[in-house]
């Protein structure tokens, strides 16, 4: 089986990215890393992805100075050149452009951490909390137009514990993030193989 060539997009430590990178050491793993590509030029996960043998490549936003369609076309570029099939955002930190998103469209995932359609955004944990809610969680959905608000591939749970702070929370999801990733973007690429990604 040729597997799918797999760009992973960061903003920070990478950990997400980590995750994907090991699941795709199996042998029947469907996708292939081969760039990551960051915002931030000095996000840990650069590193972490070098050190595992995967080219990383910082494009800084700030020089693009608010031409965001510029910075993502810069991205696209890279993209193109290694031929990737399909994108992973793993702690991607920045809204991506129409454009983006259409080009990409059906071939573009994204983890997020609540459980969708609930807490789009920014800051979940604490708003979630807040709220009074009992069960926070993450998941993979298709990136679309809109922010988190593509069709949901997978979730996971776990309790929300009283006196539960937004950090604590945020510690305590992350393995479960780090297992629901590769298993999502498994079936993600069964259904680009299959032809029918999601396409609005
Ligand atoms: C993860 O918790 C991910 O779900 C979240 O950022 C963190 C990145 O951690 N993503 C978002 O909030 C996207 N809106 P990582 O860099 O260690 O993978």
């Amino acid at each position: 089986m040729t597997r799918l060539r797999l760009g992973i997009l960061i903003s920070g430590r990478g950990s997400n990215m980590v995750a994907l990178v090991e699941a795709a050491q199996a042998a029947d793993y469907p996708a292939e890393p081969v760039l990551v590509l960051s915002n931030q030029p000095h996000a840990d996960g650069l590193n972490l992805a070098r050190a595992r043998g995967i080219e990383a490549i910082a494009v800084d936003h700030r020089p693009f100075s608010g031409d965001r369609a510029a910075h993502e076309r810069a991205l696209d570029d890279h993209l193109q050149a290694r031929g990737v099939d399909v994108i992973a955002l793993a702690g991607y930190m920045r809204v991506l452009t129409p454009w983006f998103v259409r080009r990409w469209q059906g071939r573009m995932v994204n983890i997020h951490p609540s459980l969708l359609p609930k807490y789009p955004g920014l800051n979940t944990h604490a708003r979630a909390i807040e709220a009074g809610e009992t069960e926070a969680g993450c998941s993979v959905h298709w990136v679309s137009d809109g922010v988190d608000t593509g069709e949901v591939i997978a979730q996971a749970r776990i309790p929300i514990r009283p006196g539960d702070t937004a950090a604590a929370l945020a510690q305590r999801l992350l393995p479960a993030e780090h297992r629901l990733y590769p298993e999502a973007l498994r079936r993600a690429c069964a259904r680009i193989r299959a032809g029918n990604g999601q396409t609005d």
